[in-house]
């Protein structure tokens, strides 16, 4: 029993992770040019960032609102996909729902998202530390080693050992704040998010109980 669940739980995450992979080389390709960090763009991104972002993610983009998420060391890429999720283009709805940042990202163009992706790439996460122990401990197992019975493949494979993540597709998530990534895999569950790539965060939330998010969740607030 436990071998062919074993089985299962491989093939499903090795799906997982070509699905992502064929994405992430195609985008890649397209974009090469767009995703080349350069002093123009960080000091372009910047000035935007002083102006409209600093109030609520901070100038350097470590937020310390935990509803607003740290953006410093986040790649540039995954950021600027998020930012032109948020938009809604052409009369189309938004890809990725927030009446707050929908209105933030509605006088930007698509320069103005590559610039402040590669100006908050640049900025360094401030150290950050789990506040409760007992419960980062259990979501360490889950963060590293999944679960087995229900068929959850470990985080750690898509967003690094360390929780830096693999650019160009799979976003860090080391120090970010607890309340906001609860937000987050919530969202994913309920598919009030829903601009992963191929569902991959939809069908690993759906796989996770409430316990499971709150744990995973702290302890990758005390990643570093
Ligand atoms: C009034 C507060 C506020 C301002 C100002 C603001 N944001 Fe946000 N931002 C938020 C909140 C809240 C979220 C979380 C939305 C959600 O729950 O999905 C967010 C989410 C984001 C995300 C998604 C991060 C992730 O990890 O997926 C990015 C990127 C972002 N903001 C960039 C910006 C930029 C760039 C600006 C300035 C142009 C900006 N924000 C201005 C409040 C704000
Ligand atoms: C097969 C690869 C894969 C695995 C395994 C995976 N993720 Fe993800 N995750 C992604 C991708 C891709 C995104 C980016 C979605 C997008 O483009 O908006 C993401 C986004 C996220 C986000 C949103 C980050 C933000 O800043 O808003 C969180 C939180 C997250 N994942 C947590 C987890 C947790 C917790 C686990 C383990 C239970 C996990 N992920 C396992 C691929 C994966």
């Amino acid at each position: 029993m436990q071998g062919m669940r074993l089985v299962s739980h491989l093939v499903m995450l090795t799906a997982l992770l070509l699905s992502n992979q064929i994405f992430a080389e195609n985008l890649a390709r397209k974009n090469s040019s767009d995703n080349i960090i350069t002093n123009d763009k960080v000091s372009k991104g910047q000035k935007i960032a002083n102006r409209i972002c600093a109030g609520c993610h901070n100038p350097d983009g470590n937020s310390i609102i935990p509803s607003n998420p740290i953006l410093a060391g986040q790649h540039a890429e995954y950021i600027t996909k998020q930012l032109i999720n948020f938009k809604s283009q052409d009369n189309n709805p938004a890809q990725r729902k927030s009446s707050v940042m929908e209105a933030m990202v509605s006088p930007l163009s698509n320069e103005d998202m590559h610039n402040l992706g590669s100006y908050y790439a640049q900025q360094k996460p401030n150290p950050t530390a789990a506040k409760d122990m007992t419960l980062a401990k259990i979501g360490e197992k889950i963060y590293r080693g999944g679960n087995l019975d229900s068929n959850l493949p470990a985080c750690s494979g898509c967003h690094s050992p360390n929780g830096s993540g693999i650019p160009p597709h799979y976003p860090r998530l080391a120090g970010q704040h607890t309340e906001y990534t609860i937000t987050q895999l919530r969202a994913f569950r309920t598919e009030q998010r829903a601009n992963d790539i191929n569902s991959v965060m939809r069908v690993i939330v759906s796989r996770m109980s409430e316990k499971e998010i709150q744990a995973v969740a702290e302890f990758i607030s005390g990643l570093n």
